[in-house]
Formats: C-alpha cells, structure tokens, sequence
C-alpha cells in the first residue's frame, strides 16, 4: 500500500474531524442536500476500510483487526488509548491525534453499528491437546491459577459484551498474539485496574499461540450481537469493559 497515499488520507479525514469539512478528495457537490449526503460518514471513513476491510470487515488472513460490530464502548476507548499512547501503532496515533471525543465517538457509534458477515470458519491445524488446552481456557479457564475462563468476561459465545467488552472470534491470529504479547511486556494498556494485563501475564507462550490459534478459526452467524451487560460481576475488576 502506498503510505503516502493512506497518510494524505489520514489528514484530510483528522482535518475533517476538526473543521467538521468534508475531506478534500470529496468530489464538489452541487446543492446542500446532495452535500449533505456526500459528506456521510461512509466517505468520511474511507481512509480506515483500506486497512480493516471493506467497511471494516477484515478478515481472519494478515493482521488488520476487524472493527465492525464490536461494542461502541470498546472502540471508542481504543481510538482513545491510540490517541494517549497507551496503544501503538503510527498510522492509529497519527490518525486520532487531533480527534476530538466527540468525533472519536462518532466513528464508534458507526463502525459499531455495522452488521456485516463474519469471515467462515476455518481450520485452526491444532492437535486434539492443543484443541482441548484452548478450549479449556476460553470456557473454564485455570482456577489453581487464578486465571479466569475468557468467556466469563468477553461473552458466554465470546461475541463480547456491552457496552466495552469485545468479541475475540474471528480476529487474525497474529493480531491476537501481538496484542496478547503487547500486555505481557506493557506495549499495551487500558484504564486501570488492566484485568486484561493480568490475564497475559498468567498465560504461558504455549498458551497464547494454542488460543489465538483457536480463536481465529471460529466465525459466528451473522447478526450476532454483543450480550447485553449483565449484573454478574467480573471474575477480575476491569478500569475498562464496564464504562
Ligand atoms: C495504515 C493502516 C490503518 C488505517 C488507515 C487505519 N487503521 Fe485502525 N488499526 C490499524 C492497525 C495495524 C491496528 C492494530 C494496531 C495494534 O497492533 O494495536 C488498528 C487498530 C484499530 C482499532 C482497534 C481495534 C481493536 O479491536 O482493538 C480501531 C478501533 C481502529 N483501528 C479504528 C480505525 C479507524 C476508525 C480508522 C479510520 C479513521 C483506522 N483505524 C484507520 C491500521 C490502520
Ligand atoms: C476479567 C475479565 C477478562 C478476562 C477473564 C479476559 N479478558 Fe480479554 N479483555 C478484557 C477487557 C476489559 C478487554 C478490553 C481492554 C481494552 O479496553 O483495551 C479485553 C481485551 C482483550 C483482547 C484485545 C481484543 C482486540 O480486539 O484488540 C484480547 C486479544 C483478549 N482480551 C484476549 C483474552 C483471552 C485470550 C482471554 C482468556 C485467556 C481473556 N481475554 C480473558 C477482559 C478480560
């Protein structure tokens, strides 16, 4: 991909953010209403759907995460955490830098909103140990090591969980194991107390390839929502996942 390309993007979407201008590239409309409906925030959202898929939608090949449908709260405190550093990625700090709350919460808003198709279920090449470790993990997790199941927080059908807990199926299995590895080593963050950070830190090397492995080739129907929030406290309190 051309970066030049995607950053000249990347500006003129940040540039909209602050001027609330249709970016620049926008071909001139000719009446109010048509301006109106050019300056969607489809179009506005252009720029990211060259990383993370068609409308948001990656699949579970290379390491664009999917950002389609996840709960508005989860997107809307990671495009925060880009924007404060407790994320890393250029192209993610660069682009939310001059974002304000409010527009970063517009672009939750809609990329959570969206129902597209989740990629098909595919073969995950796991032996039937591996298979039984991983899936023991996600449904019971390891209570003689304090290591709770990863559906008790993300969602009994790991679809994820309102308002701020995200599905995990289907994401790449790379993107997985870096942001699994990001907690363990503090590349990644959120609002403390970070339960997710103590989960990392529990789980062996092993572990985090056999359940990214697992994970990714999983799929789920479409129309499959986040579970509404329930009075169930949290197995580990979470700064994040609640708000
Ligand atoms: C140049 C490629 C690129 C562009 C353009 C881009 N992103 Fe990203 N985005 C990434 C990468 C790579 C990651 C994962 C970074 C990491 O490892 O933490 C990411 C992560 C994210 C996440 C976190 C997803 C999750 O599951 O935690 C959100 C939300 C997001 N991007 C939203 C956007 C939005 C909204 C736009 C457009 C305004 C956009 N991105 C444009 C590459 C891009
Ligand atoms: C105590 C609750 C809790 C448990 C148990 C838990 N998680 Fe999480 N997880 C979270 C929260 C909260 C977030 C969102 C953090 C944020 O806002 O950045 C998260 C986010 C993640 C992400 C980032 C997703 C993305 O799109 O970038 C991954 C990967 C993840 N969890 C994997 C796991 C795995 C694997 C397990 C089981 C071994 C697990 N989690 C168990 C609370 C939990």
């Amino acid at each position: 991909m051309n970066m030049k390309l995607v950053f000249s993007l990347l500006f003129a979407a940040s540039l909209s953010a602050v001027t609330g201008l249709a970016p620049a590239q926008a071909p001139p409309a000719p009446s109010g209403a048509t301006a109106a409906i050019h300056d969607t925030m489809a179009q506005r959202m252009q720029a990211c759907v060259m990383c993370h898929g068609k409308e948001g939608r990656a699949t579970q090949a290379g390491y664009f995460p999917r950002i389609a449908g996840k709960p508005e709260g989860y997107l809307f405190n990671q495009l925060k955490n880009f924007r404060e550093g407790r994320r890393r990625n250029q192209a993610m700090n660069h682009l939310t830098q001059h974002m304000s709350d409010d527009f970063l919460r517009d672009i939750a808003r809609y990329f959570s909103a969206l129902d597209l198709p989740y990629p098909p279920a595919s073969a995950h090449g796991l032996s039937a140990r591996q298979q039984r470790t991983a899936e023991q993990l996600v449904f019971k997790g390891a209570p003689e090591r304090q290591l709770p199941a990863c559906a008790s927080c993300h969602g009994s059908r790991m679809a994820g969980r309102s308002p701020a807990m995200p599905g995990l199926l289907t994401l790449p299995a790379d993107y997985l194991i870096a942001q699994l590895g990001a907690w363990r080593t503090g590349l990644r963050a959120a609002s403390v107390p970070d339960c997710m950070a103590d989960v990392a830190k529990r789980l062996t090397h092993e572990e985090v390839s056999v359940v990214a492995r697992w994970l990714s080739a999983q799929s789920l129907p479409t129309g499959t929502k986040p579970e509404v929030a329930s009075a169930q406290p949290l197995p580990i309190r979470c700064g994040s996942g609640n708000e």
